[in-house]
């Protein structure tokens, strides 16, 4: 358990868990405690028929950083991937309520390519999609090498995985990748207004819509572990090591 990570329910917004990044001081990057605890969140509204949606949240400005890089870097000078990433991109993606996000300003690595198994994202203009993998020696991680060309083609899809081009609310939307663009001060109730609209849906009609929507997920995972492999080598590179230590010694 770590209090990074607030785990919540509102009595406003019945069927709906909330899973809320609380690192502000470290613009919410996702250490390997985050991690687990947000796979038990959702493995826990799994078996729980009172949870009928799942709403992410970040705090005012930021959605998180994405993996925290001193972590790569004790990675990169250790095992591998960490494994709690892998457990969390798995629940993520055999997650059966819907899941819904709500971005307002930074969104880097897994803090963007999350938003590919998220059913719903809301976001502010003022948000930034970003995916350094590359430029940090890594490869994409989530599936993000798989959906991201299906939902915004090849062009989009490499700008933003290997070019590492930010992308903001807007071109996002206009990339798939967000449903709608709100001002920062609305993007919070309306993901959790989009999160209890969809509660209130008969939820074994939903769950079957939304697996024929969303696909196969053996594939998805599939692709998660087989850019982990990638992704751990990569990790032990020297490249991957000096530019988290550039990071680490700013
Ligand atoms: N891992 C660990 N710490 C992080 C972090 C991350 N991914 N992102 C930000 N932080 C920490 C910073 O080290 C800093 O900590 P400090 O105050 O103890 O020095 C604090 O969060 C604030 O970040 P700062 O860089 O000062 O804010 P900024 O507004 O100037 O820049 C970012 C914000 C997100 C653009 C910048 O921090 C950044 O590039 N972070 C790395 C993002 C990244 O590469 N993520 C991994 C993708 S795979």
């Amino acid at each position: 358990m770590t209090d990074h990570i607030i785990v919540e329910r509102s009595a406003d917004h019945p069927g709906v868990q909330i899973i809320r990044f609380n690192r502000p001081d470290k613009k919410n990057a996702i250490t390997r405690a985050m991690y687990v605890t947000m796979t038990d969140a959702l493995t826990a509204a799994d078996a729980d028929p009172d949870i009928r949606a799942i709403a992410f949240l970040g705090t005012e400005g930021c959605f998180s950083a994405g993996n925290d890089l001193g972590d790569f870097l004790a990675a990169a000078m250790g095992g591998g991937m960490p494994g709690e990433v892998i457990g969390f991109l798995h629940a993520l993606v055999r997650a059966r309520k819907p899941l819904v996000s709500g971005v307002d300003g930074l969104a880097i690595g897994i803090g963007t390519t999350m938003h590919l198994h998220c059913d719903l994202t809301i976001a502010s203009a003022r948000s930034q999609f970003r995916t350094p993998f590359v430029d940090l020696a890594l490869v994409p991680e989530a599936a993000s090498s798989l959906i991201a060309p299906r939902v915004m083609g090849h062009q989009r899809a490499l700008a933003m995985l290997a070019a590492g081009e930010p992308f903001s609310g807007e071109e996002a939307r206009e990339a798939g990748l967000v449903w709608k663009v709100l001002e920062p001060q609305a993007v919070e109730s309306a993901t959790l207004a989009a999160a209890s609209k969809l509660a209130a849906k008969p939820p074994e009609a939903l769950r079957i819509s939304r697996d024929l929507i969303r696909g196969d997920r053996e594939e998805i995972i599939a692709r998660i572990d087989e850019e982990a492999r990638h992704f751990a080598a990569r990790l032990q590179s020297a490249e991957a090591r000096a530019a988290f230590e550039a990071f680490m010694r700013r």
